[in-house]
């Protein structure tokens, strides 16, 4: 399981010596999640927190892009550093284009799906990205009660990507903690993002530990 803690429950005053933290404490990724108050209801950080935050760490930066047209930043985070640049497929018109932009600037390409969202939607993407984000809450907040009807939606994507021979990580992202890993690695999902359990924990380490199984 690759565990990526998601900087949006740590303390916004000491962002450097969190990464610092977390990556010492074992995370495999770093999660940033960029908000725009529009495509939700909340505010946080751009490109160029994520640049100047670049010099603290080489872990693989994972940008959630939970922003309305993506395409007009796409070079910015990709010149900030990410590794992995992830939409949401409900911002995008033109999926295909978007995440074509995101592999020619030289990164993985990921798409995400909120919980109402049919996977359906991404059936003639999957050849051409490297991850799909399933939502388990609404995007927005950290702190927020997984939505269990996601475990279904991990074994259907599974089932999907096996059909197709690709090679493409399923994310799972929201309420993450260590009561709900176990399930999760069973379904199907290679990746978690974990933010209030990572951070809301004494110890980093331990937190980490237990979701890597
Ligand atoms: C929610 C974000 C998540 C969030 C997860 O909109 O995309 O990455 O930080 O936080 P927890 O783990 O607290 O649900
Ligand atoms: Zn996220």
């Amino acid at each position: 399981m690759i565990v990526a803690p998601s900087i949006l429950s740590a303390d916004f005053s000491r962002l450097a010596e969190e990464i610092k933290a977390i990556d010492t404490a074992g995370a495999d990724w770093i999660h940033l999640d960029v908000m725009d108050g529009h495509f939700v209801p909340n505010i946080t950080f751009g490109a160029p927190v994520i640049k100047s935050l670049r010099k603290t760490t080489d872990k693989v930066f994972d940008a959630h892009l939970m922003i309305e047209q993506p395409d007009r930043y796409l070079e910015d985070f990709a010149a900030a550093g990410c590794d992995y640049i992830t939409v949401h497929q409900e911002a995008c018109v033109h999926l295909h284009r978007t995440v074509t932009r995101i592999r020619e600037l030289g990164k993985k390409a990921g798409v995400s799906l909120n919980p109402a969202t049919s996977l359906a939607n991404i059936e003639e993407i999957l050849p051409y990205v490297d991850m799909i984000l399933l939502m388990s809450v609404n995007p927005g907040f950290g702190g927020q009660k997984f939505i269990d009807n996601v475990y279904g939606k991990v074994m259907m994507l599974r089932q999907m990507i096996k059909e197709s021979k690709l090679d493409i990580i399923i994310q799972v992202d929201g309420g993450v903690n260590d009561k709900n890993i176990e399930k999760l690695a069973k379904c199907g999902c290679g990746c978690v993002v974990a933010g209030s359990y990572v951070f809301g924990s004494d110890d980093y380490k331990t937190a980490i530990e237990k979701l890597k199984i």
